[in-house]
């Protein structure tokens, strides 16, 4: 670890140069809501978000190269190949929500795709949308159409990155769900290599990048429950917080309950106990 270099920190990220190719990524115990980075920590959970990216990683290599060299025996620690990251993040929605949801109540269409009249809260839709959005460096991301997408990454690109998304999620939303949880709608974040091929980047399918829902209790109409960030956001909007920094402490019950959802959710998509990662986290990608 001496010769490594630190070269950034995401919300929840820190970021290490190895060499001129590798980067290492160390998923920390952060947690961000509304984009601001709470005080409080939530534990085990970046362990969490690196053995589920593992474990996807290991199961779409067919459908898209990733970025995914080893992980390290901290769990929290991955070794990665150094892409140029588009400038895009690629979301995919099967279900209406969140943002795609408000969107479509005031426009009628999310990210330029026209929907049905009609739909409610959390409905699932026809088929999955590609619902691209900017990469804000402060800020909030911005949901974009793909002529705006086009613009900042080419047209034939961008193409081939929403073929590569909507592939990645239906290939997730299934396993997902023979497990019994909904993946509502996950954000990509695609690379690309020295050769200039498309390459799955950052973190993949995790609770911190998508919505999942318990299957057995989906009702649409309103929004779900779910095993991601919902819990902790619901709580700090009971506190009336305006959504700026710096973000409210949660209290030890709102911390043991989001640890738990993080993990349930490690748990029933992989098949596999988290203890089992803690003491060898290349079991993901077996
Ligand atoms: N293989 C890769 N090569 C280069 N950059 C990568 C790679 N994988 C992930 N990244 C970048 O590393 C960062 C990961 O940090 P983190 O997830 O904490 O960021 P974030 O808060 O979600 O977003 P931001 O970086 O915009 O603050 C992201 O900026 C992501 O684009
Ligand atoms: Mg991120």
């Amino acid at each position: 670890m001496s010769e490594t270099v630190h070269v950034g920190s995401g919300k929840v990220r820190e970021l290490y140069a190895l060499d001129d190719e590798r980067l290492l990524l160390v998923a920390s115990d952060r947690i961000s809501v509304f984009d601001v980075v709470l005080p409080t920590e939530i534990p085990d959970k970046g362990r969490v978000l690196t053995g589920l990216s593992g474990f996807w990683f290991a199961r779409t290599r067919e459908l898209c190269a990733n970025h995914l060299l080893a992980i390290r025996d901290d769990g929290r620690s991955s070794e990665c190949r150094k892409l140029t990251m588009l400038p895009i993040e690629c979301v995919v929605r099967g279900y209406l929500s969140g943002s795609g949801w408000k969107d479509y109540r005031e426009t009628g269409e999310v990210c330029g795709h026209r929907l049905p009249e009609g739909l409610r809260e959390s409905d699932k839709l026809a088929e999955p949308i590609f619902t691209p959005a900017t990469k804000a460096q402060t800020g909030h991301d911005e949901n974009i159409t793909r002529e705006q997408a086009a613009e900042l990454v080419g047209a034939e690109r961008l193409a081939e990155v929403e073929r590569v998304s909507i592939e990645l999620y239906l290939s997730a939303a299934e396993h997902a769900a023979g497990r019994g949880i909904i993946v509502a709608d996950t954000k990509f974040e695609l690379g690309l290599d020295e050769d200039g091929r498309l390459v799955l980047a950052d973190e993949a399918v995790t609770p911190d990048s998508s919505r999942f829902w318990p299957a057995d209790e989906y009702e649409p109409g309103g929004t779900q429950p779910s095993f991601d960030k919902q819990f902790v956001r619901d709580y700090c909007e009971s506190l009336g917080w305006d959504k700026t920094a710096p973000g409210p402490e949660l209290p030890e019950e709102v911390v043991a309950g989001t640890r738990e959802r993080y993990l349930a959710a490690f748990e029933q998509i992989t098949g596999i106990p988290f203890d089992d990662y803690a003491a060898d986290p290349e079991v993901v990608l077996g």
